[in-house]
């Protein structure tokens, strides 16, 4: 096994019903964030932490995926011609981010089943996962998936992302039983998918971001369907840890929930107010929203 990480899988198949109708036929992962979809920002993520080669799990329907990292000759001879020379740079390094690959989940049979796909792919390597609609703000210059790449560096052996979350919330995530080890690492004992807040064993929950050894392929053969008919990665990672240790690392970092439509809007006033050229109107036209007596200069 190489120790490098140079792969990742991206599972991107799902329908993405939480945010309906938007979703009927665009793919959730092109939602955008200010102007750039969120699979970009994850896809951005991953090569700056020194991933090469990523694997995209998709499903009919959502080719859209595909087009957006292809390159897009018309609209870059179109930007060439009328001298947008910023936009065409911009576009041109969208298609030259990584080398990626796709492959499609025939029947969407759970998150699993998708990361399944991908042991061709992995081959004897480790492979990092990030799912594709959720965004990771890193609280250092080192990107969420790099934080998990230094930790298996350490550690040599599958590293999960782990993040607090409020008691109401545990019923949402994969939930870590986990005991702190060496390294500032927590050595995993247990994880449970989506638990009720008295089963849920922490509030230390599972953050779209992994780090797998090949184990966990023999181990996604290995289970049966489960929550929801579906094949879990959870269960996977339950009978991985009975055959390998598996370490959690708390993120340092942020997680934007873009699955609720309340945390979506959120995140997308919060990154157009990181942009200077939309800060001031922006900044404006919410003041006036939160307070409508301030008056809306032009
Ligand atoms: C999946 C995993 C869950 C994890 C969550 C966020 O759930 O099954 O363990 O906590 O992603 O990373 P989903 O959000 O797909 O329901």
């Amino acid at each position: 096994m190489k120790t490098a990480v140079t792969k990742a899988v991206i599972p991107a198949a799902g329908f993405g019903t939480r945010m309906l109708p938007f979703t009927k036929a665009v793919p959730k992962e092109l939602i955008p964030l200010v102007d750039k979809p969120v699979l970009q920002y994850v896809v951005e993520e991953a090569v700056a932490s020194g991933i090469e080669d990523i694997l995209i799990v998709i499903s009919a329907g959502k080719e859209a995926i595909i087009r957006h990292f292809n390159p897009a000759p018309d609209l870059e001879s179109r930007l060439e011609e009328s001298g947008r020379h910023e936009m065409l740079a911009e576009i041109q390094s969208i298609s030259k981010l990584a080398r990626i690959h796709y492959v499609y989940q025939q029947k969407l049979r759970g998150l699993g089943d998708a990361v399944r796909l991908a042991e061709n792919f992995a081959g004897d390597d480790p492979v990092a996962i990030l799912l594709g609609d959720t965004v990771l703000d890193s609280a250092s210059d080192r990107p969420v998936t790099g934080q998990l790449i230094d930790a298996y560096a350490r550690c040599g052996t599958s590293v999960i992302a782990l993040d607090e979350v409020p008691p109401e919330k545990v019923s949402r995530y994969g939930i870590a039983d986990a005991e702190v080890a060496a390294d500032g690492l927590l050595k995993l004992r247990d994880l449970l998918e989506k638990p009720s807040p008295e089963r849920a064993p922490s509030r230390l929950a599972v953050t779209a971001r992994y780090l797998f050894t090949p184990g966990i392929f023999a181990a996604l053969r290995a289970v049966a369907p489960g929550l929801n008919g579906e094949v879990q990665l959870t269960d996977a990672v339950r009978l991985l840890l009975r055959r390998e240790p598996v370490f959690g690392c708390r993120i340092a970092g942020r997680r934007f929930d873009l699955g609720s439509k309340a945390g979506f809007i959120a995140a997308n006033v919060e990154f157009a107010m990181r942009r200077p050229e939309l800060q001031e109107a922006l900044g404006k036209q919410l003041k006036h929203l939160l307070f409508p007596e301030t008056k809306l200069k032009n």
